[in-house]
């Protein structure tokens, strides 16, 4: 075996211990229903400044439009990506614009998403390094923390 592979599947068995690190208590509770047009504004403001960005750094495990890496057809990587792919969408999925489908109420959802994009927490540090530049910048994280804000105001 030639050494990057050799590093590739080293970072690949540490997989599982950022993956059960990710498991935090989500409270997993349903909440109130928004208005509509309220909500169409917030996607269209979403599809203009936000999505491009988690077109670029999310919608690999978050949406249905994954793009394979290589090593994804390595039997124990396959299996891997392919919970972290369930497992992401089964909280958040991004695939149909906003409101994301996921378990959460669309306020809850972008304190989420601002949380954990603030935090570093997401994309997942597994993932981070294994996709360069995937990271989300200071100029991303303002774009994503000016759309949270001015999505609030309706929905508080
Ligand atoms: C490697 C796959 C992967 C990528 C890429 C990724 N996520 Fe996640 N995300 C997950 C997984 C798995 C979970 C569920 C476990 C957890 O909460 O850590 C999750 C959970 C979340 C949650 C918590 C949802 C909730 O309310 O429970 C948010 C918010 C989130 N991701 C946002 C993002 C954003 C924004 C990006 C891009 C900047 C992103 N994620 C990129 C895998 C990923």
């Amino acid at each position: 075996m030639d050494l990057p592979k050799a590093v590739f599947i080293a970072i690949l068995s540490l997989l599982p211990l950022g993956y059960v690190l990710a498991h935090k208590n989500h409270s997993h509770q349903r909440a109130m229903p928004v208005e509509a047009p309220a909500l169409k504004k917030i996607n269209s403001a979403y599809i203009r400044d936000v999505k491009p960005i988690f077109q670029k750094k999310c919608f690999d495990c978050h949406s249905g439009e994954t793009r394979y890496p290589w090593y994804a057809k390595l039997p124990i990587a396959k299996t891997m990506i392919e919970g972290d792919i369930q497992e992401a969408k089964s909280h958040l999925d991004f695939s149909n614009d906003f409101p994301f489908k996921g378990h959460g109420s669309p306020q809850e959802d972008l304190e989420e998403i601002l949380r954990s994009v603030k935090s570093d927490e997401m994309p997942p540090l597994r993932y981070r390094i294994l996709h360069w530049g995937s990271k989300v910048t200071p100029e991303e994280k303002a774009t994503i923390q000016a759309w949270v804000a001015e999505s609030q105001k309706p929905l508080k």
